[in-house]
């Protein structure tokens, strides 16, 4: 049975960098508090017009292609994962894939918000083992900066959300003992609301005082996106932070020790663990929970802030560039979001 290898990898931020101190023209909010509360210092925002989450996700796909030696023609599949698309539908992995010009390739779209990457990954990884597919391309592209309420009604939220994308290459190999090794899927709908975007959606808040006998068009836009849903900031995510927060630092470990379990392997074996980064103080409560030392953790939500299914792939292009992750190395991802879903991936690198 082939393994999978991450046979390349790349990203893409946008230049525009917004630091704490420019939100503090928007809100009301400081750089001490969001620093404190969440370790970012800054984050990028994609262009208004020029840049889009597939844009972002070609830009990251072309240098991951690219350092797999391969070309757009060799890629067999398309997983992009996002939760801000540029259309309701399609979604994006057929706009990259026009883009790119690539063959008439499968493309699917993932929609598990910060675990996106990893429940990408896993999807391709049984594409490879199964044999079906030699090279698939996994991308996580995100513009929040569209969709967020910039208002201090919204603070809470808009602050630690940025852009950018990252993308890997996921190749058949018949090397023995490389590659993910395995990966781990959960999710607890139970809390779903808790970090969730309502709106436009088909659920029943909507229907509460119309009679199907009373359709017409204007009322169904009105379920769509109405004015009163505006005005009560209905068309913006909502979050309960507390809530995420404690169930995130009990999931991550976890998940984490599952990916360790299944493979027979110690805390001390990880070389790298790549967490997604939703908050610099959850990833520290996971290092910590783990005894992991500084150098066996990648973070650089400071930078970037929280990019949902962008994060673990920027991470890891950043983490790799720079020389972190060598042949050989134990590399963990894992992720906990929306949902709420969580997950984690082991890999010899
Ligand atoms: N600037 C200043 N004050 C803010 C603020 C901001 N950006 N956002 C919220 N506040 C205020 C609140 O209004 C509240 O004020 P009050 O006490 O007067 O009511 C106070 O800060 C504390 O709010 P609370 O929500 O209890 O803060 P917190 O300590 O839980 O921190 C989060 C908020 C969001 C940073 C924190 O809950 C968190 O990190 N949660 C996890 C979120 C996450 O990781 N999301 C991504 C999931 S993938």
């Amino acid at each position: 049975m082939p393994s999978s290898i991450i046979a390349g990898v790349g990203h893409y931020v946008p230049s525009n960098v917004v630091t704490n101190k420019d939100l503090t023209k928007l809100m009301d909010t400081t750089d001490e508090w969001i620093i404190e509360r969440t370790g970012i210092r800054e984050r990028r925002y994609a262009h208004r017009t020029e840049e889009t989450t597939t844009t972002m996700g070609i830009e990251a796909s072309k240098i991951a292609i690219k350092n797999a030696g391969l070309k757009n023609e060799d890629i067999d599949f398309i997983i992009f994962a996002t939760l801000s698309p540029d259309y309701y539908f399609p979604g994006c992995g057929v706009l990259l894939q026009r883009a790119l010009k690539m063959q008439e390739i499968g493309a699917l779209d993932v929609r598990n918000q910060c675990s996106g990457f990893i429940y990408a990954m896993s999807i391709a990884d049984q594409f490879i083992k199964t044999g079906m597919y030699k090279n698939i391309l996994v991308v996580g592209s995100e513009k929040h900066s569209f969709g967020l309420d910039f208002t201090t009604r919204g603070r809470n939220i808009s602050v630690i959300f940025g852009d950018g994308a990252g993308a890997v290459v996921v190749q058949a190999t018949e090397e023995k003992g490389r590659g993910i090794l395995s990966t781990h899927l959960h999710s607890d709908g139970e809390s779903a609301e808790l970090l969730a975007m309502y709106n436009p959606g088909t659920h029943a808040n909507h229907w509460t005082d119309v009679k199907y006998a009373d359709f017409n068009n204007a009322e169904l836009a009105d379920m769509f996106m109405s004015h009163a849903m505006i005005d009560k900031a209905q068309n913006f995510p909502f979050m309960d932070g507390q809530a995420v927060f404690k169930k995130a630092v009990v999931k991550f470990p976890e998940v984490i020790m599952e990916a360790l379990g299944k493979n027979k392997l110690k805390k001390e074996d990880i070389n790298l663990l790549i967490t997604h980064q939703a908050n610099l103080r959850i990833s520290q409560f996971v290092q910590k929970t783990l005894g992991l030392s500084d150098d066996k953790v990648y973070n650089n939500i400071d930078r970037y802030g929280n990019t949902t299914a962008a994060s673990i792939p920027i991470a890891l292009s950043e983490a790799f560039q720079s020389g972190k992750i060598i042949e050989g190395d134990i590399v963990c991802m894992a992720a906990f979001g929306s949902g709420f879903t969580w997950g984690s991936l082991i890999m010899k690198w």
